[in-house]
């Protein structure tokens, strides 16, 4: 069978301009996995679990999710002529990510409280209708598909090894795919040595940076997670020991970052980079500047850019009221003026 694919994968490696500099790490690069069909990195695992879904028969596939899940299962379902349904928390997904779900066919399921209770919901009813095919990340082949950003980043960079990889940690499937291809270049004798790893989480919704910081074996889930960066709104992440375990095998540093950190981080990331992304990819930047010198400055940093920015616009904060309104040329040459035109 052919797979089902929208052509992801070998998105842009974009080194920093601007950001390096203010950071003191002349070798930092962004992963710009929000140019992925749907715009995030789900898909790369998702051309994955949705062929071999398929493959074996399925005709339901589901997920629950914080957004971009939903939206790029829907997309693959779309494309594979098979149906989805995706169980989102009522209220808490961007609007971008469940337009594109309801755009490519997918049926809407809201569920109240958080994603965690969604996600719990979605598993219990799986194992009680075997015709549901679960297209979570706690579906292996979901996370064969997402190691592949290893391989690139390693290309990209010329066949070597990165010192460092950052990316926010939610639900901990991509934490683990990502050290999964990094491992797999080694034992392939590709590279000699291994990335520290990086894993973020906003302060609100850090239990896994909790537990890191406690030096414990186990997490304590969060009742209610808090933050402005809904993709990573989790509070008991389902693959937290996979993500526990890459960190220890890394040397790697768990690390929670606020609010404000993060929208900063988006704006600068957008306004210094042209890189336009939802707040959640904005806490590698917000780690870095978090971590200090504490990165060493010949170090190569990759950040993991996971989804685009045009998904959640209302994090965007613009008044409309305080951009000047054009009457005729006269009114538009006055304040082109003030960009100092001739
Ligand atoms: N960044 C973005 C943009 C995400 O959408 C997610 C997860 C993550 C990072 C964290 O990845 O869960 O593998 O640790 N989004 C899931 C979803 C939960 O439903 O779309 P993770």
């Amino acid at each position: 069978m052919k797979p089902v694919t929208l052509e992801e994968g070998w998105t842009p490696l974009v080194r920093s301009r601007r950001l390096s500099e203010e950071l003191g790490l002349p070798k930092l690069f962004i992963k710009n996995e929000g140019q992925n069909p749907t715009g995030s990195f789900k898909d790369r695992g998702m051309t994955v679990s949705v062929t071999r879904a398929v493959q074996s028969g399925a005709k339901v596939l589901i997920c629950a999710s914080t957004g971009n899940t939903s939206a790029s299962l829907a997309a693959y379902a779309a494309r594979a002529g098979v149906k989805a349904a995706v169980v989102v928390p009522s209220g808490k997904v961007a609007a971008g990510k469940l337009s594109q779900a309801v755009a490519y066919g997918a049926n809407i399921l809201r569920t109240d409280g958080n994603f965690d209770r969604a996600l719990n919901l979605t598993i219990e009813i799986v194992s009680e209708l075997p015709s549901l095919y679960l297209m979570n990340s706690v579906n292996p082949y979901r996370i064969e598909g997402q190691k592949t950003v290893a391989f690139e980043i390693y290309q990209q960079l010329g066949f070597v090894c990165p010192d460092y990889v950052v990316l926010p940690v939610g639900n901990a499937g991509n934490i683990s795919a990502v050290w999964k291809g990094f491992k797999e270049l080694k034992e392939w004798g590709m590279m000699s040595r291994l990335p520290v790893l990086v894993g973020v989480q906003a302060s609100g919704a850090s239990p896994i940076v909790d537990a890191y910081e406690r030096g414990s074996q186990e997490i304590s889930p969060v009742d209610e997670p808090k933050t402005v960066a809904s993709a990573i709104r989790i509070g008991n992440p389902v693959s937290w020991r996979k993500a526990a375990n890459a960190l220890r095998e890394s040397n790697g540093v768990a690390l929670a970052v606020s609010d404000e950190e993060i929208i900063q981080a988006r704006e600068d990331l957008a306004s210094d980079e042209g890189i336009f992304v939802e707040p959640a990819s904005a806490t590698p930047i917000a780690a870095l500047r978090r971590l200090g010198g504490k990165v060493e400055r010949g170090s190569t940093v990759v950040c993991i850019a996971t989804g685009h920015g045009l998904k959640d616009q209302d994090s965007v904060h613009w008044n409309a009221e305080e951009s000047p309104v054009i009457g005729d040329k006269s009114s538009l040459k006055s304040e082109l003026g003030r960009l100092s035109i001739n």
